[in-house]
């Protein structure tokens, strides 16, 4: 080949390789298009060999040719790869795209147990009327369990009592079976005036069925002061009944016995169904049966080294269960434990 022929040659490997590159539609067909122009057999690798014939005086300039045709071609090549990069990007960033104004999945978020709730909206009554909240262990000694609750070793009640006693201990450590020792450990812990109320778990020895558990919730109170009297107890009652169970019904003490308070009472709110008439729900009594109440035994105070002719006080225990279903008419208590989330849901707030 002559100078001209080579010159010929550079010059349409130039145009067909920009037309080739040109006409590539995507990567793949780009290094097609690049192997076709650039490769050991393209027409631009032919007339560069034809350099060899080019007489040397002229072979530089020509040389230069092809290394400009070449340099082209790469650069084209690039440009080329660098607008499909920007058009997979670009894709890519449609293809990806987060619409941050769409609604997220709402996480499921769990309820207050109904126990718990009872037992915030009961503690929160008595907060109010200047309680505090005091706690004692489960695992209590038989002393605050009897003894200080003023059933002795020969007392009656004590054999009534289904009580689970801790192995080995004989009769002296067991689960409490009331929240009733917490009285005497806040009483011995403090001087008057006393104003409690104590929240807790309590174990008997009872067989389950709709209205039994073996462990259960109560809650105790405890008010000692100078002068305080029944009307004093009535209308803190009154008062909590009339929070907690949200109507105004009527509440009547009616007599009973507790070893630990003298004179005794169970308070009892009008049936919420039949407003005394009797019905299902009462038994027919027409009254609902909500707590255990009394004046504190003088006894019990003397135990903790109060003065019994200086102070006195009332006290009070109610299972939390029972409230709960009273107020939210649930039949079966099996039902607060069992912890069934499509139960507990319909408690949410
Ligand atoms: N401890 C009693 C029970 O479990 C409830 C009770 C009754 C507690 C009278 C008291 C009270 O403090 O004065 O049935």
């Amino acid at each position: 080949m002559n100078e001209s022929d080579v010159r010929q040659s550079l010059e349409s490997a130039r145009r067909e390789g920009l037309e080739a590159i040109a006409g590539a539609t995507d990567m793949a067909s780009l290094e097609e298009a690049r192997i076709r122009v650039l490769g050991r057999k393209a027409p631009l690798s032919r007339a560069r060999s034809g350099l060899r014939d080019v007489p040397e005086d002229q072979r530089r300039e020509v040389g230069r040719l092809a290394n400009d045709v070449t340099d082209e071609i790469n650069r084209a090549i690039a440009a080329k790869e660098e607008t499909f990069k920007e058009a997979e990007t670009a894709e890519r960033w449609e293809r990806e795209a987060i619409d941050v104004t769409l609604p997220g999945d709402a996480p499921p978020i769990a309820t207050v147990h109904p126990l718990t709730k009872t037992i915030w909206d009961i503690v929160d009554v008595f907060i109010g009327l200047g309680y505090r909240v005091a706690e004692g262990p489960e695992i209590e000694l038989s002393t605050y369990v009897f003894e200080a609750l003023n059933m002795p070793p020969s007392h009656p009640a004590r054999g009534e009592q289904a009580t689970f006693f801790i192995e080995g201990r004989g009769d002296e450590v067991l689960l409490r079976s009331e929240t009733s020792p917490v009285q005497i450990r806040a009483m011995e812990s403090q001087e008057p005036p006393v104003y409690v109320v104590c929240p807790g778990r309590v174990y008997r020895r009872d067989t389950q069925d709709a209205t039994h558990l073996s462990g259960f919730m109560q809650i105790e109170g405890l008010a000692v002061d100078e002068g305080i009297t029944m009307g004093d107890l009535k209308g803190s009652l009154e008062h909590f009944a009339r929070e907690i169970f949200g109507r105004s019904l009527g509440v009547r003490l009616r007599p009973h016995f507790f070893p630990f308070t003298e004179p005794s009472a169970e308070l009892d709110v009008l049936c919420f169904q039949c407003r005394g008439s009797g019905c299902r729900m009462c038994k027919q009594e027409g009254w609902i049966e909500v707590l255990g109440c009394g004046m504190v035994d003088p006894h019990l105070l003397e135990w903790v080294g109060y003065d019994p002719a200086r102070y006195s006080g009332f006290a009070f225990g109610m299972g939390v269960e029972r409230i709960c279903m009273l107020a939210h008419g649930v039949a079966d208590i099996r039902m607060l434990w069992d912890n069934d989330v499509r139960v507990l849901d319909q408690f949410r707030a």
